[in-house]
């Protein structure tokens, strides 16, 4: 039984460098004409409201998005593009989930296709995007759901893979999935979305993916606080696979910029490596 509803976390400090990432994936994939796929494997509600109970029980969207300022930050325009796109004025009472953020970017010739298995959660989901021509929700194991979607047609895609890892068995099954896939779609482009909560744990991930023989990933994690046992979450983290490649550059110079306004001008704390080289 699943209990984690991202309506509590949306906004967070890791939903930002998961939603940057995303979107300089898709401004990238639709700088060509070529069609593509969306691949979001737990994809959520899709459209959070911050006003709700459920985000002002925790407020961590006031640690996250709410820290951000679009006139600090000219070269996140894109991202803040899609946040205004979903509000009506430039206070942001609605942020955009990765369906949201992919429907922003998605043109008539792409395809989005969105999983999610908690029940109330996939009848918002699906609920938020019935009217989407484009756009198909299931109510579907997303490792599944991904499996029985690569290769697609057209041969580019993006694959999010984003669970909550409330279930342990998700560490290991995210990087098994990955790997199968990219078996079977070698050209894609996939990012995992991973919480630094037990550093060895993420460490052991990382392991299996470098050794996997898998070329060309990279890693970006942005930090709240050093890592320790007693803090929760102290960083979190998207590990991409064929990212384009002025990616890397962009992120070098934002993420400890980033760190710098969450952490109030304390010593950023930041990763930004190959993981594994072309
Ligand atoms: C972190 S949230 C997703 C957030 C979303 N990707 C975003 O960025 O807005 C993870 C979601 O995965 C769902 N989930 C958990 N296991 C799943 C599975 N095996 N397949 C599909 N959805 C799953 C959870 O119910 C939860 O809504």
């Amino acid at each position: 039984m699943l209990s984690y509803r991202h309506s509590f976390h949306a906004g967070n400090f890791a939903d930002l460098v998961k939603h940057i990432v995303l979107v300089e994936l898709l401004q990238h994939l639709t700088q060509k004409d070529t069609a593509f796929e969306y691949i979001d494997t737990h994809s959520g509600v899709g459209l959070y409201d911050l006003q709700s109970s459920d985000s002002q029980k925790l407020h961590e969207y006031t640690e996250g998005i709410g820290k951000l300022n679009f006139e600090e930050f000219p070269e996140l325009s894109r991202y803040f593009d899609v946040i205004k796109s979903f509000n009506d004025s430039d206070s942001i009472k609605f942020y955009p989930g990765s369906p949201s953020i992919a429907q922003y970017f998605l043109r008539m010739q792409d395809r989005g296709w969105l999983f999610e298995l908690h029940p109330k959660d996939y009848e918002l989901l699906q609920s938020n995007f019935s009217r989407c021509r484009n756009i198909r929700a299931r109510h579907q194991d997303g490792f599944k759901g991904l499996m029985a979607l690569v290769p697609p047609k057209s041969r580019r895609g993006l694959v999010l893979v984003d669970p909550s890892y409330e279930i342990k068995s998700d560490y290991n099954q995210v990087i098994d999935s990955v790997i199968k896939a990219h078996k079977k779609f070698a050209q894609g482009i996939y990012c995992i979305w991973y919480p630094v909560v037990d550093r060895q744990v993420i460490l052991k991930m990382e392991k299996k993916l470098i050794q996997s023989g898998i070329k060309n990933i990279q890693r970006f994690e942005l930090g709240v606080v050093e890592d320790s046992s007693q803090s929760g979450m102290t960083s979190s983290g998207m590990i991409v696979i064929n990212p384009p490649w002025k990616l890397f550059d962009k992120m070098l110079q934002l993420l400890p910029k980033l760190s710098r306004y969450l952490r109030e001008n304390d010593q950023p704390i930041f990763k930004c490596d190959v993981l594994v080289k072309e």
